[in-house]
């Protein structure tokens, strides 16, 4: 499959892609994109958020986006019949915002068909632990209880599988002694400044840069 993230939109200025982020939570991740498109411009960064999508009320990732004058929608599941009702809701409400990438910063949820129909390819996660490794929710708790001494996190085009998609690149961190103690929590948030950094870094470069993906592997340009 070849993708290119920036696709000509009638009316855009050319190197702008459009970025709608998915949010469920804290919105640290999508922090970081903030500040890093506010600092540097967007013609510079190669990419802008044109809106955060959420599968819940009330969380810091809306109001993180609130904040930052970016329109915010919410797409509950249990607001819909069925799951695919609501797969159907969250790709037209993503789709109204015509993203070249979208991208799940924590997203707690499963997408569906429609969903990965119309934005297989470019839809990106970040994923808590060293994919194949630990997928699923609870990547931080399980790699610890493994016994692993090295994790990280794993930012990766997402497929019809949990965490299973091309990997565009990964970060690692240490696990200490003291991490057993508190449940994950720190080592939690070591892996999150991993992360926001290279989840920065890499959604930016293919916006600005373009890429393939060739089977698994994923080629920047
Ligand atoms: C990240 O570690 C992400 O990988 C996981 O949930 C966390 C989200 O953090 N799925 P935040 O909401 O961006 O602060």
């Amino acid at each position: 499959m070849a993708a290119k993230p920036v696709a000509p939109v009638p009316g855009r200025r050319p190197g702008t892609g459009r970025l709608v982020v998915l949010v469920s939570g804290s919105g640290t991740n999508l922090q970081a994109l903030l500040d890093t498109i506010a600092e540097a411009g967007a013609d510079a960064y190669g990419a802008e958020v044109v809106a955060v999508g959420a599968d819940r009320e009330g969380i810091e990732g809306l109001a993180r986006a609130e904040r930052a004058g970016v329109p915010t929608f919410v797409c509950r599941v249990r607001d819909h019949a069925t799951r695919e009702e609501w797969d159907a809701a969250l790709t037209e409400a993503v789709a109204a915002h015509e993203p070249d990438l979208v991208v799940s910063a924590g997203f707690m949820k499963i997408v569906g068909k429609e969903f990965l129909a119309r934005f297989g390819g470019r839809f990106v996660n970040t994923h808590p632990a060293l994919l194949p490794s630990f997928p699923g929710a609870h990547g931080v708790r399980d790699a610890l209880a493994y016994g692993v001494r090295v994790t990280g996190c794993t930012v990766h085009f997402v497929d019809d599988g949990v965490d299973t998609g091309p990997i565009i690149a990964q970060g690692v961190v240490e696990v200490r002694d003291e991490d057993h103690e508190d449940g994950g929590a720190a080592l939690h948030e070591r892996i999150k400044e991993v992360e926001r950094r290279l989840l920065v870094d890499v959604v930016g470069r293919l916006a600005r840069n373009g890429y393939r993906i060739e089977g698994r592997k994923v080629v920047i340009q």
